[in-house]
């Protein structure tokens, strides 16, 4: 069986070949054309201008992920190499979905293909199938993107339940908002991680005493509470009414970034361990773009080993973390098996969709 995937939901424009064969799934392509350059000059994205490229980009981008096919031939043409369309319907901008939805439908039309409609936060999660069909339930998924960071139980395939989610600002946003603060760019998460990496004082996570080890020293928003909710926004401004203060913050900026990174670490650790042992689960999965973050992806193993060493630990390719096709493409391989397909006068953008 063969997959067509197709991403729109933000600021990229993707599309994905897949290749199912005796359930073990083989990534033909992964195109992505990220808009990233031209946002910059915004300081975030424009919903108007995302979709006039998107436009532009959809079809140069998916002839690009089917022409990948080593099957290719012209008899059979580009809809010849497809079984199924896999597409996000939400969550995320609507201008944006509307594009990558549209051009699926009419593709399912136009080659008689099925349809699949695809929660991009269920792809998120599913990144970490790509390359993996060994993960145990119960599965707990700690999802981190830009717009949202939620702890996902899983009790099997596409069976999710929220368990804990933020009360104001997603993880990536926070480290987006701090970017801007400290005058680094768009977008922030991959700068402040950068700048991070130059701090003198970078110390491990949960260390008993901060204000000993931290130059700068962050609240743990909600890391005691009782629940599995999280909250950044106070976070960030701290960093805000800190360098308001600080004479010399711009000497500082590595320090800052650091610590305000070690500071929602520690708590996505935290939270993510106390519901994992919980709900005993078999497996922790980590999603979304801020799953790129090294420090994140290392830290949580380390204590997903120290902690509760008989859990496995998945982190995707880092390429599949950030928003991609592939990984809608995968998750409608797992709807597929369950024959979730939607037919195309049926398909609608939902952009508020949750899991
Ligand atoms: O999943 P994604 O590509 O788009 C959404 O669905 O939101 O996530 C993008 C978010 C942005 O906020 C970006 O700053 C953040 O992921 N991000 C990072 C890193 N790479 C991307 N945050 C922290 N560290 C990183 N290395
Ligand atoms: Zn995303």
């Amino acid at each position: 069986m063969r997959i067509l995937g197709i991403e729109t939901s933000c600021d990229e424009t993707a599309a994905s070949l897949i290749k199912i064969k005796n359930g073990k799934i083989k990534v033909l392509s992964n195109v992505v054309s990220s808009q990233i350059k031209i946002h910059q000059q915004y300081g975030g994205v424009m919903p108007e201008v995302a979709a006039r490229n998107h436009i532009k980009n959809i079809l140069p981008v998916i002839n690009k992920a089917l022409l990948a096919s080593p099957l290719l031939t012209k008899e059979r043409g580009l809809g010849g190499e497809v079984d199924a369309i896999a597409v996000t319907r939400g969550p995320g901008l609507v201008s944006s979905l509307i594009i990558g939805l549209e051009t699926a439908k009419s593709l399912a039309y136009a080659w008689n293909k099925p349809l699949i409609g695809v929660n991009h936060m269920a792809g998120h999660i599913y990144s970490n199938f790509i390359n993996n069909n060994k993960i145990e339930f119960p599965a707990l998924a700690m999802v981190v993107s830009g717009g949202h960071t939620e702890l996902i139980l899983m009790q099997g395939h596409l069976k999710f339940k929220k368990i804990g989610q933020t009360r104001d600002d997603a993880v990536g946003e926070a480290f987006d908002k701090v970017g801007k603060i400290l005058g680094l760019g768009y977008p922030g998460g991959p700068l402040v991680a950068k700048m991070a990496t130059q701090a003198e004082n970078r110390k491990p996570a949960l260390s008993a005493d901060r204000s000993k080890v931290e130059s700068i020293v962050m609240p743990r928003p909600m890391i005691n509470d009782d629940n599995f909710d999280f909250s950044f926004s106070g976070l960030k401004t701290s960093v805000l009414y800190q360098t308001q203060k600080d004479k010399n913050y711009k000497k500082r900026i590595p320090d800052y970034c650091a610590s305000f990174q070690q500071a929602v670490i520690d708590v996505l650790i935290s939270k993510t361990i106390k519901a994992a042992k919980k709900y005993k689960v078999k497996s922790i999965l980590l999603a979304g773009g801020v799953a790129a973050n090294k420090e994140l992806r290392e830290q949580l193993g380390r204590a997903v080993s120290n902690n509760i060493p008989k859990v496995d630990y998945h982190i995707p390719g880092l390429q599949y973390t950030t928003d991609n096709a592939t990984m809608i493409a995968v998750a409608g391989y797992y709807m597929a098996k369950q024959k979730k397909y939607t037919p195309y006068n049926k398909l609608k953008v939902d952009c508020n969709l949750s899991l």
